[in-house]
């Protein structure tokens, strides 16, 4: 693989607007952090700036922890590299790090990375830059951060789990033997990589949370706990590379799903031209802007392998009159149990929801006969939910689809589960999201209309006995696109 000129016509020194001042603001950067403490440290940053520039440097593999064993050389060298970041204290270190992480993530808006389309590049550089601390902890340039393939291997992989190891982080308390789906929250890799549109998948504008963040990212943060559950802490567990490793694979898996060619990545300089920046030891800025991340190759580093496991939902042409081209939807809203189709209190008692039909046309009575089988053959139904109130604690909003009557509790192991969104804690409580569950796959098994079908939504109960009771959202609707 040959690497382009982009990185290096990348690594510049950022417009003033977006310095690191700016970006922290001046009380933060004044006041510490990561940014204090980066002044002075005399090159550490500007040299894993400069090699990620450095087009001599190779390419390395990131490979599934799964398959590796922990009598790898190459696993041995991980664990060195770890150790000796783990033990260091300062710039540099393990710790620094994961404090880097934490400025980034559920602080305050102007620099959150998380709910929005930034979380893909944000990471992905953040990934990079950790991978070259490790590396150049034990002058490995070979060194690759292996990821964790939950789809395929639901246990967290033994090197990461194995006792006395420094890749392990004795804080982390899983919940189960093996990752559910009802924490995946997507119930399959090809379901979530289904859209085309990248927002759909990874986020979009501050508050749109995309299918992988909401499904996958947050229930693994919470299936491990301990310092994973939290952004505050999250990165100083190293199984949070791993996560994020197959999170950033799966970016690569999405882009190649597309039918008619690679997928792309949105247009917006919005996204395009955000930056994000790590601070030299001189005070100055070096970074990446989000357009520059898209090639791992330019990055340093490729994946072992990022072909779509399973089958991308299949959509025949729609044999019902449902009168919606392509690239329409139809959003119908949501009547919970009082009546309402707006401000709902959520609890751990589901609750039913219906949809409404619009007023007598072609729509409603297509909509009033046709089983939800052929819908959800012929298109695509999803969940959206708008305007979800963030939390000081991680919740989780279920749904399930078509329930047996007095089905009792319901939980995500029951055939009615249709999937979940999974949201960390965030100190900045001022935000909402919007954010959508693919009911494809569970659709298309169901032989009722739609309209007669109960949807149930209940907030998930957690371990963590400190999760919210009641999620406030402000309106729930089933998209037919
Ligand atoms: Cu920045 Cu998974 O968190």
């Amino acid at each position: 693989m040959t690497r382009t000129a982009a990185t290096d016509n990348s690594l510049r020194k950022v417009q003033s607007l977006f310095t690191v001042e700016a970006l922290i603001g001046r009380r933060a950067f004044l006041e510490g952090s990561v940014s204090a403490m980066a002044v002075g440290s005399m090159g550490y940053l500007t040299s894993i700036a400069e090699s990620l520039a450095d087009t001599t440097q190779q390419t390395v593999r990131r490979r599934a922890a799964h398959l590796l064993k922990s009598d790898d050389a190459e696993v041995q060298v991980l664990r060195d590299a770890a150790k000796i970041l783990r033990a260091k204290s300062g710039v540099g270190s393990w710790e620094f790090l994961a404090t880097f992480h934490r400025d980034f993530c559920g602080a305050m808006q102007s620099k959150e990375v998380h709910f929005s389309w930034y979380f893909l590049p944000w990471h992905r550089v953040y990934l990079t830059v950790f991978e070259r601390h490790l590396q150049a902890a034990v002058s490995e340039p070979k060194l690759a951060i292996p990821y964790w393939d939950w789809y395929s291997s639901r246990a967290i992989p033994t090197i990461l789990a194995e006792k006395d190891n420094p890749l392990l982080d004795e804080t982390r308390s899983p919940e189960a033997p093996e990752i559910s789906d009802g924490r995946l929250g997507i119930l399959s890799e090809a379901d979530l990589v289904d859209f085309d549109n990248f927002q759909r998948f990874a986020g979009g504008e501050l508050g749109n949370v995309g299918q992988l963040e909401g499904g996958p990212h947050g229930g693994g943060h919470m299936y491990a706990g301990g310092n994973m559950g939290a952004f505050a802490t999250a990165a100083r567990d190293p199984l949070f590379l791993a996560h994020h490793g197959n999170i950033d694979r799966l970016w690569e898996v999405w882009r190649g799903a597309g039918q008619n060619g690679p997928r792309k990545e949105p247009t917006d300089e919005a996204w395009n031209a955000r930056p994000f920046v790590f601070l030299g030891p001189d005070g100055n800025e070096v970074g990446l802007v989000s357009r520059e991340t898209v090639s791992t190759v330019d990055l340093g580093y490729e994946y072992d392998t990022t072909k779509l496991s399973g089958t991308l939902v299949a959509q025949n042409p729609p044999d019902l009159a449902l009168p919606l081209g392509a690239g329409q939807d139809l959003a119908l809203a949501l009547k919970g149990p009082d009546g309402r189709t707006d401000g709902f209190e959520l609890t751990a008692n589901g609750a039913e929801f219906r949809p409404v039909l619009p007023g007598g046309n072609d729509i409603s009575s297509a909509l009033s006969t046709a089983s939800a089988s052929d819908v959800a053959n012929g298109f695509k139904v999803s969940l959206k939910f708008s305007g979800i109130k963030l939390s000081d604690q991680p919740f989780q909003l279920q749904v399930y689809l078509n329930p047996p009557p007095n089905a009792g509790q319901l939980d995500p192991t029951q055939p009615s589960f249709a999937g979940s969104l999974n949201i960390l804690a965030t100190g900045d409580k001022g935000l909402s999201i919007n954010a959508y569950i693919s009911l494809n796959r569970r659709a298309q098994a169901v032989d009722k209309p739609l309209a007669d079908i109960p949807i149930v939504i209940q907030v998930g109960q957690s371990s963590g006995s400190d999760s919210p009771k009641t999620v406030a959202v402000a309106k729930a609707e089933l998209v037919i696109e």
